[in-house]
């Protein structure tokens, strides 16, 4: 598939602010300025077409274009459909075929459904019942993230998505695949035989994943209800990063290929059992000096919540290359610091040959820090001797940072535009959201104490019983 053509591109949900904040301004900048191309915002209001370009104005103009050329891109691009009360898209089928018919566009569509978990199934039953899965040029279906809410809904989802669009023609996003840095774990590993010679159960100790965010959960309280830590993060974003740094090479660098050895890495996991989770829900604290309230008070939460903000466990490959390696994830709202990260911590040397004491080896492991976001580059912790001290030895980081390279394009301009060019490989396929959720969806009916972490921390302390004991996580400060 290709990016032949103009397309019209229908985005569900069209004033939410996933719309306002990510998508118009990656259209912008991925649409083909000159061959016509549409979006279509579908939503419930009572909106006209200009009530749609003024926000998607305002949402070029906060990412940095222009005034002048905002209102003019937004004038000539973007037009609003309110959707039927009852759901049905009857009318929705009229307004593409008279604008592809007014604007002499090529028959290709995309429908981009930004919208709540719940909602994505009555849509796409809804546009294939009235024959939008198919066209004069090609179709394709987007679906945010989460796709489904457990094993059985993500069956479901699955089932009634396949019913109608071929599994070609689906773009399951998982913004996290745009990330450049998250792509780079790709390159990183097979580019450099250096470490992917040493890849594996003979040299790695234990590898750690984090995804901490600084943010609450604020206005988002009843979409967060439904998800949780672990249907809005682990399974999704931690799942992805997980699968690249532990699957195989793949035979060929494409989309079919690369996902097949994801698939292959989730069902080598062996079931996650309850004493390998710690979750926990942030109370009141302050970030950067400013006061947060409780997951609790935020609208939408009920006030004897007992859904998770944070979430670590941990898991074990069961293959030949990971065997015997345990990989721990975790992920919280509300934590004390921004951080996207992995880090391989490698096995110590097997004879100590330099001691502070008799008993005191001063020989640190090799560890490699890939820090997604921010500050995005790596760090290769080493041992060098120290000048100062006979015998002594001291950790130095080697390090690289991303910003000597160049700006770093946001996920949502990759991933629309591999969505034009018809590029599945940085979205997720279908066996793999099940693999994900056959995985964490029994962690979700686990009767686990709920540790209450102060907003600004990093989460409750129990997570570091998931250990080697003695150990805490190895966040690079
Ligand atoms: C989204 C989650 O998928 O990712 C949000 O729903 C989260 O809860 C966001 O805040 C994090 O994305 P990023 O790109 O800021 O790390």
């Amino acid at each position: 598939m290709s990016r032949s053509g103009s397309v019209l591109f229908v985005v569900y949900g069209a004033t939410g602010d996933l719309a306002s904040r990510r998508l118009f301004p990656a259209l912008h900048s991925t649409l083909d300025a000159d061959d016509g191309s549409l979006v279509l915002g579908v939503a419930k209001g009572d909106l006209t077409d200009a009530d749609l370009q003024q926000t998607a104005t305002a949402s070029l103009v906060a990412a940095g274009v222009a005034d002048g050329a905002a209102v003019e891109w937004a004038r000539r691009r973007v037009r609003y459909h309110r959707a039927a009360e009852d759901g049905s898209v009857g009318s929705l089928a009229d307004r593409i075929a008279r604008l592809e018919a007014e604007h002499d566009l090529a028959g290709n569509r995309i429908f981009y459904l930004a919208l709540p978990p719940t909602a994505f199934a009555p849509v796409i039953d809804a546009l294939g019942t009235a024959g939008l899965h198919r066209a004069s040029g090609w179709v394709r279906l987007v679906v945010e993230k989460p796709f489904g809410l457990d094993l059985d809904s993500a069956r479901r989802l699955n089932d009634l998505t396949h019913r109608w669009f071929d599994e070609g023609q689906v773009y399951r996003i998982d913004h996290y695949l745009g990330k450049e840095t998250v792509q780079n774990l790709l390159v990183f590993r097979f580019t450099n035989p250096v470490f992917e010679a040493s890849w594996n159960r003979s040299s790695i100790d234990r590898v750690e994943i984090t995804v901490a965010e600084t943010l609450d959960v604020g206005t988002r309280g009843r979409f967060y209800e439904l998800t949780g830590a672990i249907g809005d993060i682990l399974q999704s974003h931690l799942t992805q990063v997980l699968t690249l740094v532990a699957m195989e090479p793949p035979p060929a660098f494409e989309a079919n290929a690369i996902r097949d050895e994801k698939v292959k890495v989730l069902r080598s996991i062996r079931g996650i059992p309850e004493r390998a989770v710690v979750v926990g829900q942030y109370g009141e604290g302050s970030i950067e000096g400013a006061p947060v309230a409780a997951y609790r008070s935020t609208d939408g939460v009920a006030e004897d919540s007992r859904v998770p903000t944070f979430a670590a466990v941990r898991l074990w490959i069961d293959n030949w290359r990971w065997q015997g390696v345990p990989f721990y994830l975790r992920t919280g709202k509300a934590m004390s610091r921004r951080l996207t990260e992995v880090v391989v911590t490698f096995r110590p040397p097997p004879i100590c040959f330099f001691h502070a004491g008799p008993d005191d080896c001063v020989t640190h492991s090799n560890r490699l820090f890939l820090t997604l976001q921010p500050d995005e580059g790596f760090a290769l912790h080493i041992e060098v001797k120290d000048p100062a001290a006979d015998n002594a030895v001291r950790t130095i980081p080697l390090r690289f940072s991303y910003d000597e390279l160049a700006q770093i394009p946001d996920a949502y301009h990759t991933l629309i535009g591999d969505l034009l060019d018809g590029d599945q490989t940085l979205f997720v396929r279908g066996d793999e959201t099940e693999e994900a959720w056959r995985l964490f969806a029994p962690t979700l009916s686990y009767d686990l104490p709920l540790h209450e972490y102060p907003a600004g921390s990093w989460g409750p302390p129990e997570a570091n019983r998931l250990l080697p004991d003695g150990t805490d996580w190895a966040t690079m400060r």
